[in-house]
């Protein structure tokens, strides 16, 4: 078996079999508008004086280029010494202009603003015009022109990506810096010798998105942040900074760092650790032994403190402390970071499956890959922050950064917000763009106490059957464990369950196979396991009746691909067996690509819980009732079937009450007694009125829930996550539209099309409405609804004010609608540390 076997299927959609439910319709969907928390990024603040650390995505030129024409492609390629001979590369000098390049900040994502084809080889890519046979859209340049001061002459500077697609080479001032090929894996260059001091410098990246790493939508261009760092000669390295931390009453805390010396003579040193709490206040400081570092070499430095009392880290009580490190010699602090960690104990039991802080919790997690609507995979910090909101607000515990490491703002807010993950790499193999993957991805993240679990990779078809895979997943376990003895190592296995691949995890990682499970675990009882990947049910938001012409798949649970499992198959399977750790369901949110079980015009997927902007489909209410704390009444679909009249419609409720009852305007239905993760269902005649679901606990009623027939549409509204954002030219509000009746009803079908007009100190940078066959602009100022929503982002200017959202029924559609406007004051916040 190959990898491609599936795929191929998958393509040509043969691999299905989409089960329908005789009738359906359109169900309710529910603002989630959570409040996210204030944060400044830790990255940004990682640094302490005398280190900088600029954020350098303002200001960037932009040019499509040409992957086979090099005249279109600013002539490059045709010199003799592209990369070799200095002096050609003309276009990272103060000769080129570049005043007729666009003018953008980072993140940016070109993919997003291409058009879509109807090319079924772009089928998993989400039809986008990217790769070897689209030359004319598949090259970004990027150019940035700045200032470095004479003063910086004698320090170290490194220019740092945080990840981008794909196959970046980087000039400076005429000259050849690196080339970085995989699109995830953050990279960076010291460009100490190429800058020019008290003057102009000209960066320029070009970047080829000709070919993929994943098999999903994955963007093009700088779709991270970007990073200057400046440090003294003698400095702490990079990400060599770590706290392990051992839990038995008090917190044990092993300090590590590695001190290098780029100067001119040794150093003697002493590295000095201080920790705070989230109050500021210092609890614990310790002092390595003063050692000397040599001309070019490096030293490691250890101590460890003890922290009594420390406040534990969990998703519900996501506590944090600070560490600063710093480096001192000749009397003065040469250089200092501060890293962000948190104190939890994790285990792994066979068994009894994992353990938090002593506590067994079952992991209810999802999968999700890194796009969002309106923005591709360019999102803004505070995306990350809004998108793990939703999960968490389905009761979610966990995620998988499936397939690949992820931008360091989606960890931090899961340090931060209190979310575990399952991080992954990319490449799984032991060759050594593989371990430098790896290594970067384990380094980077090995202080953030919400990886409970690194992943080596996803379904090797190939490697998982022959002798290589053991052999490399045990490389690549190896090097991990030496980087990070805190934390074991799964990969996720979806076939060769017999074989030795499984065998040599840490952890087993299964992906769907269910029927697998009991017999491999039987083999091999003393091995943990963990669901890495589950579900992959499909279905389309507000949609009741698979409807294969329009590619649309019911919501109810009750679809899924031949390997796949319904969100109720999988939970219960996993929640009646305690050796199995919980799991991660395919996906939490849809993406672009892999648009399963149809291809063209479908342009992203539909097996999320949420759609593309993060609108529950009902099955998030099954999660939700489920997985969260809270009571959950859930009642679907939508009551609006003019034409339906006498016809059954099957309606469904989630609960986690003892017993619903239903209504049809005021006639009872019958009650029905909730068997636990399971849902209730009902067969009723449709007439127009009201469907309601009434929720018992302990003999009283305690949730109702309601449908009723909407009328025809008579106005707009737009509602913000946020009135109040930070000017900072990053922050974002995320603005959800509805159209309601003339009762001020949301019209759970309507299909309006809207246009949006933002002013002030913002900007308009992406739409959606969730609709996986969609194929209107992410960026134009207009968005038709589906099935009754659509979403904006708009982000801010760095100057305080405020940014004026208005929509109105676009030109030429109808009905007309009355325009309404939202306002959002921009707060003068202080600002990251740029480039200049
Ligand atoms: C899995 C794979 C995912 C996605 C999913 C769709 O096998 O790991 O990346 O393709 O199938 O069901």
């Amino acid at each position: 078996m190959t990898s491609f076997t599936r795929r191929d299927l998958l393509r040509s959609g043969l691999a299905l079999s989409v089960s329908t439910l005789a009738a359906g319709s359109v169900g309710r969907t529910r603002a989630l508008l959570a409040a996210y928390p204030d944060a400044v990024s830790a990255e940004a603040m990682s640094a302490v004086a005398p280190r900088e650390h600029l954020l350098f995505d303002f200001g960037w030129k932009f040019f499509q280029g040409h992957a086979s024409d090099p005249l279109r492609d600013l002539g490059f390629g045709m010199g003799q010494g592209d990369f070799a001979k200095s002096g050609e590369l003309w276009f990272s000098t103060q000769k080129f202009d570049d005043s007729k390049w666009r003018t953008l900040n980072l993140p940016h994502d070109w993919a997003v603003e291409l058009p879509f084809v109807n090319d079924e080889e772009q089928n998993s890519h989400g039809y986008k015009p990217l790769g070897r046979r689209y030359p004319e859209s598949s090259i970004g340049w990027y150019r940035r022109t700045f200032d470095i001061p004479k003063e910086d002459e004698r320090r170290r500077i490194t220019v740092e990506f945080d990840g981008a697609f794909r196959s970046a080479l980087v000039f400076l001032n005429g000259y050849f810096i690196g080339r970085n090929d995989n699109g995830y894996a953050p990279f960076h260059f010291d460009v100490t010798d190429f800058l020019n001091y008290g003057g102009k410098n000209y960066l320029m990246v070009r970047m080829d998105a000709s070919f993929g790493d994943g098999w999903f939508y994955e963007g093009a261009g700088i779709y991270r942040h970007v990073w200057l760092t400046k440090t003294d000669a003698l400095h702490l390295g990079h990400w060599d900074s770590m706290v392990r931390t051992r839990l038995s009453g008090n917190a044990a805390l092993g300090l590590g760092t590695i001190v290098r010396n780029e100067g001119t003579q040794f150093e003697s040193c002493r590295v000095r650790w201080q920790i705070f709490d989230a109050a500021g206040k210092i609890v614990a400081s310790a002092d390595a032994k003063p050692q000397q570092v040599e001309v070019g070499g490096s030293t490691e430095f250890e101590v460890s403190a003890n922290l009594p009392s420390p406040a534990l880290w969990s998703p519900e009580t996501p506590n944090l402390y600070t560490a600063v490190v710093s480096v001192e010699s000749g009397g003065k602090v040469r250089d200092a970071e501060r890293i962000s960690f948190g104190i939890r104990d994790i285990k792994w039991d066979a068994d009894k499956g994992f353990f938090l802080n002593g506590k067994s919790v079952k992991i209810k997690g999802t999968c999700n890959h890194h796009d969002h609507a309106g923005v591709g995979a360019a999102l803004p910090d505070r995306l990350q922050w809004y998108r793990l909101g939703v999960l968490k607000d389905m009761g979610g515990n966990a995620v998988r950064t499936s397939h690949n490491m992820p931008t360091p703002e989606w960890v931090e807010a899961c340090d931060r917000m209190g979310m575990m993950m399952m991080c992954e790499t990319r490449l799984m193999s032991a060759n050594p763009e593989g371990m430098a993957q790896l290594e970067a991805m384990v380094k980077r993240y090995r202080n953030s106490p919400s990886i409970i679990l690194w992943s080596m990779g996803n379904e090797e078809w190939t490697m998982m059957f022959q002798p290589q895979g053991p052999r490399v997943v045990s490389d690549m376990m190896a090097r991990t464990h030496e980087l990070d003895p805190t934390r074991l190592c799964t990969a996720a296995v979806n076939t060769a369950f017999g074989e030795h691949f499984p065998e040599v995890l840490d952890v087993m990682g299964f992906n769907y196979n269910l029927k697998e499970h009991d017999a491999y675990h039987a083999k091999h009882p003393k091995q943990p396991s963990v669901g890495s990947e589950t579900a992959s049910t499909v279905s389309t938001r507000g949609i009741y009746s698979t409807d294969k012409l329009r590619n649309w798949v019911s919501a109810y649970d009750a679809n899924h691909p031949e390997w796949a499992e319904l969100a109720e198959e999988w939970w219960k399977f996993y929640a009646a067996r305690e050796w199995l750790s919980g799991g991660f369901a395919w996906t939490g949110f849809d993406y672009r690509g892999e648009p399963t079980p149809y291809g063209w015009p479908s342009i992203n997927s539909q097996f999320g819980i949420v759609d593309m902007c993060g609108f529950p489909k009902d099955n998030f209410y099954y999660y939700k009732a489920w997985w969260g704390a809270e009571p959950v009444l859930h009642l679907f679909p939508h009551w609006n079937w003019e034409g339906r009249e006498g016809e059954p419609i099957s309606v469904w409720v989630h609960s986690n009450l003892d017993s619903v009852e239903l209504f049809l305007n005021g006639k009872s239905q019958g009650s029905r007694k909730v068997e636990p993760l399971t849902h209730l269902e009902w067969s009723v005649k449709y007439e127009p009125g009201v469907i309601e679901a009434r929720g018992t606990k302990n003999g009283k009623v305690v949730l109702t829930e309601k449908r009723e027939t909407t009328g025809e549409p008579a106005s707009i509204k737009l509602t913000a996550d946020r009135t109040e954002i930070h000017a900072d030219g990053e922050d974002v509000a995320v603005l959800r539209i509805e159209v309601l009746d003339k009762e001020g009803r949301a019209i759970p079908t309507a299909a309006n099309l809207i246009s949006f007009k933002v002013t002030g100190e913002g900007a308009l940078i992406g739409v959606g409405n969730g609709d996986p066959n969609c194929q209107e602009s992410d960026k134009e100022p207009k968005r038709s609804l589906f099935n009754g929503l659509a979403q904006v982002i708009v982000q801010a200017t760095r100057a305080p004010g405020t940014i004026m959202v208005e929509a109105y029924t676009a030109p030429n559609s109808q009905p007309r609608l009355p325009a309404v406007q939202v306002k959002i004051t921009t707060r003068k916040v202080e600002l990251r540390p740029t480039v200049g």
